[in-house]
C-alpha cells in the first residue's frame, strides 16, 4: 500500500516537473529546481524592494567592491517564475558596474532564460525593477 502511494506520489512530481520543463524550457526549469542566489546579504551597499501588481515582492541585495558588484541576491514572496527571474536578475549582475548594470532590463533577463510564458513575463521585469532600485539606492549613497 506505502509503495503504492510511493509510486503515486513519484508519478505526480515527474508529471510536474516535465509540464514544467516544457512550459518554462531546459534553463528556466533548471534554475527552478536549483535557485542560485537566493537569501539575503547584511549590511548590503544597494537593496532594492519592489512589490509587483501581482502582489509579489521581491528583494535584492547588492555588495559592491571597486565599484563592481561582488555580491548579490535576492529573495521573494512571488510564484516561482519571480525566483528564477531574481536568480538570473543576481547572477548577471555580479561582476557588473554601475553603467552595466543599467542594461540588465527584464527583457535581458528573459532573453538570457530563454523565455517565459506570456503571463510570467511580468516577473522578469519585477526583478530588474528590484535590481535598478538597489543600484538607485547604491548611487545615492556615493554621493
Ligand atoms: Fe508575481 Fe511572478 S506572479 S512575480
Amino acid at each position: 500500500m506505502s509503495s503504492e502511494l510511493d509510486d503515486f506520489v513519484q508519478d505526480l512530481q515527474n508529471r510536474i516537473y516535465d509540464e514544467t520543463k516544457e512550459a518554462y524550457g531546459d534553463v528556466a526549469f533548471e534554475r527552478w529546481l536549483n535557485p542560485l542566489y537566493m537569501g539575503s546579504i547584511d549590511n548590503p551597499d544597494g537593496y532594492g524592494r519592489v512589490t509587483g501588481s501581482c502582489g509579489d515582492t521581491m528583494q535584492i541585495f547588492l555588495k559592491f567592491e571597486n565599484d563592481r558588484i561582488k555580491e548579490a541576491s535576492f529573495q521573494t514572496d512571488g510564484c516561482g517564475s519571480s525566483a528564477v527571474c531574481g536568480s538570473f536578475a543576481a547572477e548577471m549582475a555580479i561582476g557588473k558596474n554601475p553603467d552595466e548594470i543599467v542594461e540588465i532590463t527584464g527583457k535581458a533577463i528573459l532573453e538570457k532564460l530563454g523565455g517565459l510564458p506570456k503571463e510570467d513575463e511580468h516577473c522578469a521585469f519585477l526583478s530588474a525593477e528590484s535590481l535598478q532600485e538597489a543600484l538607485h539606492e547604491y548611487m545615492i549613497k556615493q554621493t
